[in-house]
Order: structure tokens, then C-alpha cells, then sequence
């Protein structure tokens, strides 16, 4: 049946990509942002209503004049360093932000929510794999603020009966095959993207930060996930709410871990040439390795990555930086 949707972050990277599905699933979808640093490009798919979180009578209004059976909430602040050094925008951000949006939906009956987590609340890794019963141990304010929604979740549930998903991301990557919609932060700090760049801008060179993390080669190890992969997972996440209250984490990632010197070996495979690149030191509060256990969303939601290998990844994400739309 068919349903209406608000997408808070729409004009995002992860958020874009969840409207256009959202859509040709054949839902109404609703895109809520404050254009910060989201791209207005991006809006093709639904209506768009402007506003911030931060601002109680935004919402109100949002609520006020449309009905919605479930809301995703992409609106995050995702900059680790950025977080070590802003905490207050953080903070108010990701959680007072998301405290007046769950505000806005308790007060119109709304009872369905799906937030962005991150493999971020893990922190330093004591599994190999890490799954949900992972110790929750942020290293930086970032993975404190995704962490505190989902224990504010957690009691919501509880006392007022509103029942939610979080979806623990380990690293997103990849475009829309058909590149009309991409990755486009300003600036970037994700790996693949920076690689891309680096091969497409002259002048543009590749930073490696940190070489003597404990892992095999010294640089940072992940798991990478297509967009399109962790949206799908976004909207088998409403239908397994209707027979599931309560608040649910789960992770979504591949699990396979990829070095950054990984990353820079496929990525040159599936441009055709080779990658140069500088180290530099490390970054505050980056982890030395995350890789997810997935196994917990592929059972409780049926759900199966199609992008498991890395290099399909990277190619549609050199598809959209060849000739990015916006
Ligand atoms: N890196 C580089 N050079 C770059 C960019 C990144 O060496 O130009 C390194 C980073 O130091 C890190 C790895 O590549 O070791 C991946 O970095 P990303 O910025 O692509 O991703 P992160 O793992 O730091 O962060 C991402 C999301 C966060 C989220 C985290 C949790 O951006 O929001 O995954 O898995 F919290």
C-alpha cells in the first residue's frame, strides 16, 4: 500500500539517494532540509519543504500541513573532526535537532522512525567483526551524538510507544548507477571520493592519514557500502515495524575490511592507472579498523547487499566524479 514519507536530509548524499527509492517504490515522499549542505540539484523526486531542525516552528509547520507514516531522519552533522572541534554544533545538530523532530511526531501520532547511526558508536574495535553486542565507546563527539539518539530512542520506545530502526553505517560509498544524483560534500573528507578526485583534478593530490595504525599495512581498515544497498535496507526497515515495536539497532555494512592502500589498489584497477599519494598523520578520532557483521539486518530484514564487491562500487562512484551534476 501506498504510503507517505518524510525524508529529513533529502538533498543529501544518503538522503537523495533514499527519496529516489522512496519514489519509484511508489510512495509519497516528502524532503525536509535546510539546504546547509545538502544540494537543491538533488531534489527531483517528491515535494521539498525548506526548514531546520534546530527550529521547533519549522516543524510544526512540516507536521501541520502534511500526514506522515514514517520518517527517516538523514539530517546529521558527519564530520569527525569537525565534531572534535565543534562539539556545541554537533550536539545541537544531531541531538536537540532530532529531540524536536521525535517532539513534532509524537505530538501528530507519527510512530515510526529511522535514523542514521554509525559504526562510529563502536569505537575502539574488540571483535573482528563487530556486531550490535559490540561495547558502544565513541572516540569522538560525532559518535556520542548518534549514540545518544539511539538511548533516547531506546526509552521513547518505552514510555511512548514509538518504535524506531538504526541503521549503523559503516562507510557509504558509490553512486546511483545512472549518476543523475552522487556524492558531493564540500569539502570532502571521505576516502573514495577523495581518491576519484584526485585522478580527475590535476593538482588535486591524495592524503593518506596515518601509516602506522595496528593494522596489516598500516592504514586504516573499513567496510564499504553502496548507497543503494543501505537504502534498501532504509525501506524493508518500515514494513518490519509494523509486526516489531520497540527501538532496533542493526549494522549495515559488507563485511569485508578494505585498507586504504586496498581502496587506492581497486580504485586504480577501475580507472586504469596508477594513484599517487602523500602520507600525513593521522586524524583525530579515527578508528584503526571497522568492519561489520551484518549478519543480524540480512536475517531480521531479508535483506542482501547486491554491491558486495568493492570495485562496483568504486565504479559508480567514478561515474558520478567524471561528471558530477552538481
Ligand atoms: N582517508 C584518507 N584520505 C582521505 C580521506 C580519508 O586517508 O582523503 C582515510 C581516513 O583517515 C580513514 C579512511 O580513509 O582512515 C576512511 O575515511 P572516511 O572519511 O571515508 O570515512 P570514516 O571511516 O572516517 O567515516 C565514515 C563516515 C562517518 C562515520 C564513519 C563510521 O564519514 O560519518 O564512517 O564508519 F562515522
Amino acid at each position: 500500500n501506498k504510503l507517505s514519507l518524510l525524508v529529513c536530509g533529502g538533498a543529501g548524499y544518503i538522503g537523495s539517494h533514499m527519496t529516489r527509492m522512496i519514489a519509484e517504490a511508489g510512495h509519497d515522499v516528502t524532503v525536509f532540509d535546510n539546504l546547509s549542505t545538502g544540494h537543491a540539484e538533488a531534489l527531483k523526486w517528491g515535494k521539498f519543504v525548506q526548514g531546520d531542525l534546530r527550529n521547533p516552528e519549522d516543524l510544526a509547520k512540516l507536521f501541520a500541513e502534511n500526514s506522515f507514516d514514517a520518517v527517516f531522519h538523514f539530517s546529521g552533522l558527519i564530520v569527525v573532526s569537525e565534531s572534535v572541534e565543534k562539539p556545541f554544533e554537533y550536539y545541537d545538530n544531531n541531538v536537540t535537532g532530532t529531540l524536536n523532530l521525535l517532539q513534532a511526531m509524537r505530538k501528530h501520532g507519527v510512530n515510526k522512525f529511522v535514523f542514521s547511526s554509525t559504526a562510529a558508536v563502536y569505537g575502539e574495535p574488540v571483535m573482528e567483526m563487530i556486531t550490535e553486542d559490540h561495547p558502544l565507546k565513541p572516540l569522538n563527539p560525532y559518535g556520542r551524538t548518534k549514540l545518544q539518539v539511539e538511548e533516547i530512542l531506546q526509552d521513547y520506545a518505552v514510555a511512548y510507544g514509538l518504535n524506531s530502526v538504526c541503521f549503523r553505517y559503516f562507510n557509504a560509498a558509490g553512486a546511483h548507477p545512472d549518476s543523475t544524483i552522487g556524492e558531493a560534500h564540500s569539502p570532502e573528507t571521505h576516502l573514495i571520493p577523495n581518491i576519484l578526485l584526485s585522478c580527475i583534478d590535476e593538482g588535486r593530490r591524495l592524503k593518506i592519514f596515518g601509516s602506522d595504525y595496528p593494522t596489516p599495512d598500516g592504514t586504516c581498515v573499513r567496510d564499504y557500502i553502496h548507497i543503494l544497498d543501505l537504502c534498501d535496507a532504509h525501506l524493508k526497515a518500515i514494513g518490519f515495524m509494523d509486526s516489531n515495536k520497540g527501538a532496533h539497532s542493526f549494522n549495515l555494512g559488507n563485511g569485508k575490511g578494505f585498507s586504504i592502500l586496498d581502496v587506492i589498489k581497486s580504485s586504480s584497477e577501475v580507472i586504469g592507472r596508477e594513484i599517487q599519494f602523500d602520507y600525513e598523520p593521522a586524524r583525530a578520532g579515527d578508528s584503526p579498523r571497522l568492519v561489520a557483521d551484518s549478519s543480524k539486518a540480512a536475517k531480521t530484514l531479508n535483506w542482501t547487499p547486491q554491491y558486495a564487491d568493492l570495485r562496483d562500487i568504486i565504479e559508480t562512484a567514478y561515474r558520478w566524479h567524471k561528471n558530477p551534476a552538481y
